[in-house]
């Protein structure tokens, strides 16, 4: 095979074979394929798309080119979730402890934040004493002993999606449909799921900008997990606000533990409702989205899910009287400053991810990659889209330990917008599901 064969049947817009996709992907990681030839054919894909079974063979080549964890030790459907990356998204905290709580197995493993978004390991380790990192023996058996565990990405999971995404990112072919999806999916194939629930983000603070491009990314990815024998199902949920009140690690650990309680904010109580209602029914509890939901409230009110959470944190080495002593506990931030409305009227817009930058910006996200953080810096929202304030209110919180810039402040002010009455926000715009 040559693969400027390959280049010119996708610049003319005609179907790769399974072989013809494998070969290729195995030459990219073996680096026999130079990195020219690759970007060709990406922007080839740009253009021109990918065929259903383009994208199914495309993701299994990538699963393919790395390892892949086995969880068949553990007892049950293993579910995984992921979410395309927002502000103040806290949900894998309550998400797992509470799914697990069901009896359906979450074996996680979650990454690092970057830029204005948030990284689920970044908020675990705000819990004094948590570790990521299990051995793969101690994984299995947490998730067997306690239903649930989360770990730090390790191993050499798909390496063609690794030099792929890079390449990508500096050729302009980022924003293709096939390539997202066959990116995102292989990952999770590759961790070893056997079902797939899918938190596709729009509005400002995501990746996909409007609901109709993230309702094509959603059904391309239901289709591959579909195709490839992994159930598979995603929500399109709003990002245009920061998801609950808490942008930033401890503070969102906080947040956590409250919605674990029955007391969290409605946004991201309804959101966890709704993927963990996927994740329970894709596990086998019940037999509609509505049964499972129904369990799960349950265990939300009962206070089993925050038992469970509890077992959780410690069975990671995490001090779990976080739960009773939430701020104690968690780290405290040297400096706080509050940010007034300065006019009456109606929250209108909450601008995700300029948000989400500010709270970077006090040290709660990376700007790089080896950025270090503040556990407890960010910014705490004590209006969200829809809340009447007056002149004087205060609109947010921020925490540092480092001097609070006045610009930050400036930046939270001028991206609440406060007008005469506000458009109600949709916060589930539609389910996938085949
Ligand atoms: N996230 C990914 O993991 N891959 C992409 O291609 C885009 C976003
Ligand atoms: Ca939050």
């Amino acid at each position: 095979m040559r693969m400027i064969d390959l280049i010119e049947k996708k610049q003319h817009n005609k179907e790769l074979t399974k072989q013809e996709i494998d070969w290729m992907i195995k030459g990219y990681t073996e680096e026999s394929i130079p990195e020219y030839q690759m970007s060709a054919i990406a922007m080839a894909i740009y253009f021109n798309g990918m065929t259903k079974d383009e994208r199914s063979n495309l993701t299994m080549a990538i699963v393919a080119s790395g390892e892949q964890i086995d969880l068949s030790e553990i007892a049950g459907i293993k579910v995984d979730k992921h979410s395309t990356g927002g502000v103040g998204d806290t949900t894998t905290l309550i998400l797992a402890p509470l799914v697990a709580s069901v009896g359906v197995p979450v074996a996680k493993m979650s990454g690092r934040g970057l830029g204005h978004t948030g990284g689920t390991i970044d908020k675990l380790e705000a819990i004094p004493g948590f570790h990521v990192e299990l051995s793969k023996e101690e994984f299995i058996k947490s998730v067997n002993r306690n239903k649930v565990a989360v770990v730090g990405q390790s191993g050499n999971l798909t390496p063609a999606d690794k030099k792929l995404y890079a390449l990508r990112d500096v050729t302009g072919t980022v924003e293709s449909i096939p390539l997202i999806a066959s990116s995102i999916m292989s990952k999770k194939i590759a961790s070893g799921a056997d079902a797939i629930v899918l938190d596709v983000k729009t509005g400002a603070g995501a990746f996909m900008k409007n609901v109709g491009q993230a309702k094509e990314l959603a059904e391309a990815m239901v289709e591959i997990g579909n195709s490839v024998g992994r159930q598979t199902m995603a929500v399109i949920s709003d990002m245009s606000q920061p998801l609950g009140n808490a942008i930033g690690n401890g503070l969102e650990v906080e947040e956590a533990i409250e919605t674990l309680k029955g007391n969290g904010p409605k946004d991201l109580t309804e959101l966890c409702l709704v993927l963990g209602s996927q994740m329970a029914y894709l596990g086998g509890v019940g037999d509609s989205l509505e049964e499972a939901r129904t369990k799960l409230e349950e265990n939300l009110q009962n206070g089993k899910a925050l038992e469970v959470f509890k077992v959780f944190v410690g069975s990671q080495g995490g001090d779990t009287s976080v739960v009773e002593r939430t701020d104690e506990v968690l780290p405290k931030a040297a400096n706080k400053v509050e940010v007034q409305a300065d006019h009456s009227g109606v929250i209108s817009t909450i601008v995700a991810d300029q948000i989400g930058l500010a709270a970077m910006r006090l040290g709660a996200g990376r700007e790089t990659k080896d950025s270090k953080i503040d556990l407890a810096a960010g910014v705490y929202l004590h209006k969200k889209v829809g809340d009447t304030v007056k002149a004087g209110d205060v609109l947010a919180t921020l925490y540092s330990n480092k001097p609070i810039d006045h610009n930050v402040k400036e930046t939270i002010k001028i991206n609440m917008h406060i007008e005469e009455k506000a458009e109600p926000l949709t916060l589930i715009h539609e389910i996938i599901q085949k």
